[in-house]
């Protein structure tokens, strides 16, 4: 079983950010362009992975990469909410684990 550890966002957290009302705001206003470009922006990341292999090495093939784009999309559709109210989400609770380099970024302690 992978270890897992959970990431607060703390009102410290979101100011060292520079997150404020105003973000929560922008992002709700662009909730629904965002979230019509993704799909066909994280394709082309995963076209752009494909083609070296020490990142494509992360993934064991394309439904790999298909499984790891719906993930980012549901990550993405939560951020997009724009509350940061500190309700387990994938912005304030993310599953930290080492064989997941993306997600190692939000480890902070
Ligand atoms: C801004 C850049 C990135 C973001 C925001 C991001 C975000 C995510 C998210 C939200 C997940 C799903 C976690 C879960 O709930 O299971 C994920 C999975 C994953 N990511 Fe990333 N990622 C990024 C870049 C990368 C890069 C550059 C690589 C490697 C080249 C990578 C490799 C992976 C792998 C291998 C998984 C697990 C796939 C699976 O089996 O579901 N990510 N990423």
């Amino acid at each position: 079983m992978q270890s897992q550890k959970i990431v607060d966002a703390s009102a410290d957290r979101l100011a060292f950010h520079g997150v404020t009302s105003a973000t929560g705001a922008l992002l709700r206003d662009n909730k629904d362009y965002i979230l019509s470009i993704l799909p066909d922006a994280l394709n082309s990341f995963y076209d752009h992975v494909e083609r070296f292999p020490e990142a494509q090495a992360f993934f064991r093939d394309r439904r790999h990469m298909e499984h790891a784009k719906q993930k980012q999309i549901e990550h993405w559709r939560i951020l997009l909410e724009g509350t940061f109210n500190g309700k387990p989400s994938a912005w304030t609770a993310l599953p930290i684990s080492p064989g997941r380099p993306s997600l190692r970024s939000y480890e902070y302690s």
